[in-house]
């Protein structure tokens, strides 16, 4: 049985104490309250990485980068490589998350190799799809993201693509409060799932986690989560507050 990951993006937010007495408190809660049915995962900005890998070093909560280059190392000012997460113990990373293909003109092509060179130093991905609104409005939703998978994921092999997690996170949805129903998020989980099934077979796609994104809250993450393809959730805003944060993980 596939236990449900919950993955906190973070991204631009928190400072060193933020971060590390959000963590220290988070382990401390989980520990007291035996919170363990879920798979936790916690993606903060670059400079905290480090510390953050240390603080939860030995438990079953893990850390995720939000990037990577798609270059080993060179003269790219201000960018972070794959070997220096690895040399620092990260083995997570997101990709494809639709704020950095629009603020960063993050496009198929630069995807496909930052997807070959985190393959090259053993992360497991986290990959984003997702449509925009005018997608949906037009009824091109699905085919957005049929897209998307073929253009990047799907030029890999079962092999290389056995430890990828997808979250499907509509771009509607994000930051907006706007989330998808637990019905529209579970017809797109199910198509994603059908994707794979054709793509790669039975096997990979029943153990494929697809995550929700967009707009989770502690109000409807339960609705979400108990939608037979939805295996989980990439939360951004109510991550930040740890509270809301744990009442998501309970839902
Ligand atoms: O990666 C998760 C993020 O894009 C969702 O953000 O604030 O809508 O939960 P938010």
């Amino acid at each position: 049985m596939k236990k449900k990951v919950i993955i906190a993006n973070w991204k631009m937010n928190h400072d060193f104490y933020e971060t590390t007495s959000y963590l220290r408190n988070l382990l401390k809660i989980i520990f007291e309250n035996k919170i363990n049915q879920k798979k936790i995962i916690i993606a903060p900005s670059f400079p905290f990485l480090h510390i953050s890998n240390q603080i939860l070093q030995g438990t079953t909560l893990s850390i995720a980068a939000q990037n990577i280059h798609q270059m080993d190392n060179g003269s790219y000012t201000g960018e972070v490589s794959a070997p220096m997460l690895r040399s620092i113990g990260i083995k997570k990373v997101i990709l494809g998350h639709s704020e950095r293909r629009k603020y960063f003109t993050e496009t198929n092509e630069i995807l496909i190799k930052k997807i070959k060179i985190a393959l090259k130093y053993g992360f497991n991905i986290i990959f984003c799809v997702g449509e925009t609104e005018v997608d949906r409005e037009k009824k091109e939703h699905f085919i957005t993201v049929k897209n998307q998978l073929e253009k990047t994921i799907f030029y890999f092999s079962l092999e290389e693509i056995n430890s990828f997690i997808i979250a499907y996170e509509p771009i509607w949805a994000i930051g907006t409060g706007k989330t998808a129903t637990p019905e529209i998020a579970q017809h797109m989980h199910q198509y994603i799932r059908t994707l794979f099934l054709n793509k790669y077979g039975k096997r990979r796609a029943n153990d494929l986690s697809i995550l929700y994104g967009g707009s989770i809250n502690d109000m409807n993450a339960k609705n979400l989560f108990l939608q037979k393809d939805i295996d989980g959730g990439l939360v951004g805003n109510y991550s930040l507050n740890i509270k809301k944060f744990l009442k998501i993980i309970q839902s």
